[in-house]
């Protein structure tokens, strides 16, 4: 088909035409005119991402934005990737944005289902796919999903945290969870899996349960609230390694790192620190050039109009619409003090980022 994308897709936005699906849509006229550009193997198509903020995780621009890159620039894909800092205006006006640039798929991870599900309808009625990246937007009725086993990644943590505490010989104690934001379907997929294995395992107590939003501040302020109430407290479920962070300042100003355990998530440098120095039992690894390659992946298989059932191989359930959603699902490796070397072997951190100022740990554990 024989298109000028940009203008045609701005027109017919404006008009309200429902577009048919972009399957087997991909132009060649825009080749290289912004984005990564083609990667020579012939195959023409141009992907949005949007992303949700820097400050919830360091991983949206660490490790999305440069897997997301390397992915779509070895697929041949052009690409605009933008985040939108934590503003759901923004995220609409950049979904706007990129359905006037003409992308062909559409790839975003929601800050919240009302905003995530308003983009996807606006691509949807342009005719442009939709994979939601890492977040399921519940209700919102994208085409894709990309992720990884995220109830897998909450038993790790519950898992992780009990066996950390009874490797020190802590054996039973209250325990407490500070969770990541409610607008995030994952939280809520962390805490059942989180919650089912210290349930079953029976040995420790949850004393306290509150969200944290993503954020260290939040999360110090929420430890502080639990440490005053409860400071017999051996160890908490941390739902990821911004807010771990938030959490061992706070465990340092009372003098009692290392002595709470705590989780974390995400493999950034600075979780990977806290894991060598033991104020972190552990961290999720999620390779995430593995959900930056199903996207692309699933973008040039909708590009080219070819059925992406064989690469969209597993299911989730958006339980608001009561639908299946193809979807790809990687799977998270629980890291501790001795595996922090296999996250720098895969190339997802960066030794001189995880040592600064702990060599004489990084040598002890391999890490280099
Ligand atoms: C992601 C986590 C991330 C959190 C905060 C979740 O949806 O799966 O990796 O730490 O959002 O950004």
């Amino acid at each position: 088909m024989v298109k000028s994308r940009g203008s045609r897709f701005a027109s017919l936005a404006a008009v309200g035409v429902l577009l048919i699906a972009a399957a087997g849509c991909g132009g060649d006229d825009d080749k290289g005119d912004d984005g990564s550009g083609d990667g020579g193997n012939g195959t023409t198509g141009k992907v949005g991402v949007i992303l949700p903020d820097s400050k919830s995780s360091v991983r949206w621009e660490t490790q999305d934005r440069p897997n997301l890159e390397a992915a779509f620039e070895a697929a041949g894909l052009e690409s605009i990737i933008q985040n939108a800092e934590g503003s759901p205006d923004t995220f609409i006006q950049l979904c706007d944005q990129m359905i006037n640039e003409g992308v062909d798929v559409l790839i975003e991870t929601d800050l919240d289902p009302d905003s995530g599900k308003a983009c996807i309808d606006k691509a949807k009625n342009a005719g442009i796919a939709v994979i939601d990246y890492d977040r399921l937007t519940l209700g919102g009725g994208a085409d894709y999903y990309v992720s990884f086993d995220n109830v897998v990644v909450g038993a790790q943590q519950g898992q992780g945290l009990i066996d950390g505490l009874k490797a020190k010989g802590v054996t039973e104690g209250n325990i407490a969870f500070i969770n990541g934001a409610a607008t995030d379907n994952n939280a809520t997929l962390f805490k059942q899996g989180y919650e089912q294995v210290i349930k079953d395992d029976g040995s420790f107590t949850v004393v306290a349960d509150q969200t944290g939003d993503w954020d260290p501040d939040t999360a110090g302020k929420v430890f502080d609230g639990f440490y005053a109430e409860h400071p017999d407290l051996v160890g908490l479920v941390t739902a990821n390694d911004g807010m771990a962070g938030g959490v061992i300042a706070r465990m340092k100003a009372a003098g009692v790192e290392g002595e709470i355990l705590v989780t974390g998530q995400d493999a950034t440098a600075e979780g990977l620190a806290n894991v060598l120095q033991g104020y972190q039992t552990g961290t999720v690894f999620k390779d995430t050039s593995l959900e930056a390659k199903a996207a692309a992946d699933l973008a040039i298989a909708i590009i080219n109009g070819d059925d992406p059932a064989s690469i969209a191989t597993g299911s989730v359930n958006d339980s608001v619409l009561g639908v299946d959603v193809p979807s790809v699902l990687a799977t998270p490796v629980w890291i501790t003090a001795d595996t922090v070397k296999d996250v720098v072997a895969a190339g997802q951190a960066n030794a001189a980022d995880i040592c600064k100022g702990i060599e004489d740990l990084c040598s002890q554990y391999g890490v280099q």
